[in-house]
């Protein structure tokens, strides 16, 4: 049985806590028992009103499990990965063993230090196109996973999928507990543990973009920028829905992103379609066929932006009793 070096798993558990999640809610735990980590979904982190189910969070809550695991492999360590192992606990996200040592491989190394890296880009992107080397990289990244990548302008669905997006974003903003709800984990001070801050929004859009911003996360203490007409859209998908689909999206999604970071590419999310039945329903019907759709990332060149915080590790883990943990 392997048993953790002092310090790795703080390592882990601190790449882990950097995952993105839905306005930076965190919905994560992690309980650690000798050479285990297990990642929960905190479920009193849910966003009630845009993610009741939890779907979102799943994506999140892979999402740091991928980095708990790259983090790990990145320092020699063979791990076994069981996602939602038990039935009867539908919020045990993962359970990550520890399985021996294993040379770690450059590309490990890379995604592991991509992780601190990695941030949510609202503001404009640079006029230059992804090369089609970069683009089948992040193919490949979401293929590793189990996921799917599926750019926009490449499928036909570039327009119905802006459609959607301003669509939702117009329902959203009529509907006063969305409103509510976003107002609440947004416009935070810069050193907020959760939530997402002012310094991370993006400035407000000069014209109508042909996808926008969430209204939320817009800073109106900047000037208005022009943004990109049509940024490179790529839609995370798997082949099955459900639970356990979600888990290995946020997996997949996690990787498509360290890979761009490592890329030296920006990213952000465009969830709005996501979060009201009625584009979520015309979504997965645009995607039929191809697989189940779970998140639209935005993919370019731009400056880099803030890193947000996150709440202490301490604040999120539980050691388990009679936890055999090295001492440091
Ligand atoms: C499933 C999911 C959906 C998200 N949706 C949006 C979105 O619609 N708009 C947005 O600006 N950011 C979105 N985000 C990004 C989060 O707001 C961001 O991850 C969080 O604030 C932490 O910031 P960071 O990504 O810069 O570390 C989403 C993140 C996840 C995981």
């Amino acid at each position: 049985m392997s048993r953790p070096l002092p310090g790795v798993f703080d390592q882990a558990l601190a790449s882990a806590v950097r995952a993105p999640s839905p306005h930076n809610t965190q919905p994560w735990r992690f309980v650690v028992e000798h050479d285990v980590i297990e990642v929960w979904l905190d479920r009193e982190r849910l966003l009630t009103v845009a993610d009741p189910h939890g779907r979102e969070a799943r994506l999140a809550c892979g999402a740091a499990a991928f980095n708990l695991v790259i983090c790990l492999r990145a320092n020699g360590l063979a791990v076994q990965v069981r996602m939602l192992p038990d039935p009867a606990e539908p919020d045990l996200i993962a359970v990550v063993r520890l399985d021996g040592n294993q040379k770690s491989t450059a590309a490990e190394r890379k995604l592991a230090e991509a992780v601190f890296r990695r941030h949510t880009n609202r503001r404009p992107m640079l006029d230059k196109d992804v090369p089609s080397a970069v683009r089948s990289a992040l193919k490949s990244a979401a293929l590793q996973e189990g996921g799917q990548v599926e750019y926009l302008d490449a499928s036909g669905r570039y327009t119905p999928v802006a459609s959607l997006v301003r669509q939702a974003e117009a329902l959203q903003a009529e509907d006063s507990a969305f409103r509510a709800e976003a107002a609440h984990w947004t416009h935070r001070e810069a050193d907020s543990p959760d939530g997402v801050p002012k310094t991370a929004s993006g400035p407000p859009p000069h014209g109508h973009g042909v996808v926008s911003l969430r209204a939320s996360h817009e800073n109106e203490d900047l000037p208005a920028r022009e943004f990109e007409r049509e940024p490179l859209l790529g839609a995370v998908l798997t082949r099955d829905r459900g639970p356990h689909a979600e888990v290995r999206a946020g997996m997949a999604m996690q990787r498509v992103l360290l890979t761009a970071t490592a890329e030296g590419l920006a990213t952000s999310f465009l969830s709005q379609p996501f979060e009201t039945p009625r584009t979520r329903a015309s979504l997965d019907r645009l995607f039929a066929g191809l697989g189940q759709p779970h998140t639209l990332l935005r993919i370019g060149y731009g400056y880099p932006t803030r890193l947000t915080s996150r709440r202490p590790v301490e604040d999120v883990l539980t050691h388990r009793a009679g936890s055999d943990v090295p001492a440091e």
